[in-house]
């Protein structure tokens, strides 16, 4: 059997919202601190404390949204004493994440500056599980308000006069587990009490976004928009790639084997099934999908590397990590109506990362090649896309060997992303680009693949897997047929 992918090019199927494409920034092991900022004096170039390598890599995917201060950490911060003087900032335990002292030194000022810099949108996390209802409310006020107000007044003396622009807020984060143990009755209610007081000031609207599922917890996405729908914007769900057991054995980042292979593929496409059965229950309660399902959480959890601190979640990233970011695309893809934004964790050196630091050194990961790819597809019209594809088996489980998406942007020019999920075997695929009735004028193509399943960048050879130039097709007046090596990503540019 041959694939066939079949592309309507006049067949448009709505905007693939670009905060798909979004990351995820949390005080956790080195992502912040090293990661990101490594402070003013620092022999590290750097732009006010944050670091240039990582900030210019990260401009470089087009970073819309920017997800911080957690996580789990979310729940245990207090705004206020990340703001002011540096070296008077209260210092704290980070007790979630390895137990290490938190100086406080990347606060609101220093996110926001971030993401000044990156050209991207806030989204900002704020502290149910341990926060008051004041503690929230002054901190949108602190940010957002124009003119004066105790707030207000405090940011002008910290140095910044103007508001910011803040849309997304969230109001607590994954509260049935580290964001305080709570059933979603109560959750329901605490969401309803806490929003009120996350006003709009001025112009600035904010997208409130309730702490939604985690995984399979249909339940909780059924109380909380009985309750609440009318009340939310977004509701979250989150969903992490793990190939073994989270608690006795998660697997390792550079785990060689098929098996391992196979069962990351099978576990990462779980997200399409999670995504159509909360969607249904959204769908009960908000049919015209004005709520946006915010997957806030995703991406490959595995073991940390050997020697590690075991609260730091730093792991490597290979080109099974590539595979599990293009699918994962494609799925959200697949369901951009109801899929506003999604946050893969984490930005830097904390799971499945774009980028690695040790000192002043820097990595690029295979995944952080995935969304140079496709930022193409950032707010680009998606296309109606048919794929009937080879089963690929192991073990008597079968898997769908590709994984297809295909958009057109602002100046027609058509791309389509391709994953061969089989690590062992090419696959060739028959793709049908119906409407072009005067054929394939131009095209280009770019793969992003590797000879092992463990494949990934180091300090010492960061260049092992980058994309390179993708010539394996044919063209014959609208139709392509190209030839995907096992375990590779494919972008093709279509004029
Ligand atoms: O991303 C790591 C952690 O995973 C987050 O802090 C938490 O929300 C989730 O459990």
């Amino acid at each position: 059997m041959k694939n066939t992918v079949i592309i309507n090019t006049d067949v448009e199927k709505g905007i693939i919202n670009k905060n798909i494409y979004g990351q995820f920034a949390e005080h956790l092991g080195r992502c912040i601190y090293e990661g990101l900022w490594v402070g003013e004096n620092s022999p590290i170039p750097n732009t006010n404390g944050i670091r240039n390598d990582v900030l210019e890599a990260l401009k470089n995917i087009n970073v819309p949204v920017l997800r911080w201060p957690g996580g789990c950490f979310a729940d245990e911060y207090h705004w206020k004493d990340g703001v002011g003087p540096r070296e008077q900032r209260k210092r704290m335990v980070n007790t979630h994440w390895g137990g290490v002292i938190e100086n406080n030194h990347f606060g609101t000022h220093e996110f926001m500056q971030l993401c000044e810099l990156l050209d991207c949108e806030p989204y900002i996390c704020g502290n149910v599980g341990s926060g008051t209802v004041q503690e929230m409310s002054e901190w949108v006020e602190y940010m957002t308000l124009n003119g004066e107000s105790p707030m207000a007044d405090w940011r002008k003396e910290n140095g910044r006069e103007e508001p910011w622009n803040l849309t997304y807020f969230g109001v607590g984060n994954e509260n049935w587990g580290c964001g305080g143990n709570m059933r979603p009755e109560y959750y329901a209610d605490l969401y309803r009490r806490y929003q009120t007081y996350v006003r709009n000031y001025g112009k600035n609207k904010i997208y409130k976004i309730a702490g939604g599922a985690n995984v399979d917890d249909y339940r909780w996405t059924e109380v909380l928009m009985r309750e609440a729908h009318w009340l939310m914007d977004g509701l979250s769900l989150h969903y992490y790639t793990i190939p073994g057991d989270f608690w006795l054995g998660k697997g390792s980042a550079t785990d060689p084997r098929a098996e391992e292979w196979f069962v990351t593929m099978k576990k990462a496409l779980h997200m399409d099934e999670l995504i159509t059965k909360h969607s249904t229950i959204m769908d009960k309660y908000d049919p015209a999908k004005r709520i946006g399902m915010i997957i806030d959480e995703w991406g490959t959890w595995f073991d940390v590397e050997p020697g590690t601190n075991p609260g730091f979640l730093y792991q490597q990233n290979t080109i099974r990590d590539a595979l599990v970011a293009g699918v994962h695309f494609h799925i959200f893809h697949k369901h951009s109506d109801r899929v506003q934004m999604t946050n893969i964790a984490q930005a830097v050196n904390v799971l499945q990362a774009m980028v690695l630091t040790e000192g002043e050194k820097m990595l690029l990961t295979p995944t952080y090649h995935v969304f140079e790819m496709f930022k193409v597809h950032q707010d680009a019209t998606k296309l109606d896309i048919e794929t009937i594809v080879e089963e690929y088996e192991m073990n008597g489980e079968k898997l769908p060997s590709v994984s297809a998406s295909a958009s057109k942007d602002a100046n027609g020019k058509i791309h389509i992303s391709l994953c061969n999920l089989n690590h062992q075997a090419e696959s060739t695929v028959n793709i049908d680009l119906r409407g072009l009735y005067d054929g394939i004028a131009k095209i280009s193509g770019r793969i992003l693949t590797a000879d092992k399943p463990n494949e990934h960048n180091t300090f010492e050879q960061p260049e092992v897997v980058k994309p390179v130039e993708f010539k394996s097709f044919t063209v014959f007046n609208s139709e392509l047929t190209v030839i995907l090596p096992a375990m590779s990503v494919v972008v093709l540019a279509v004029e």
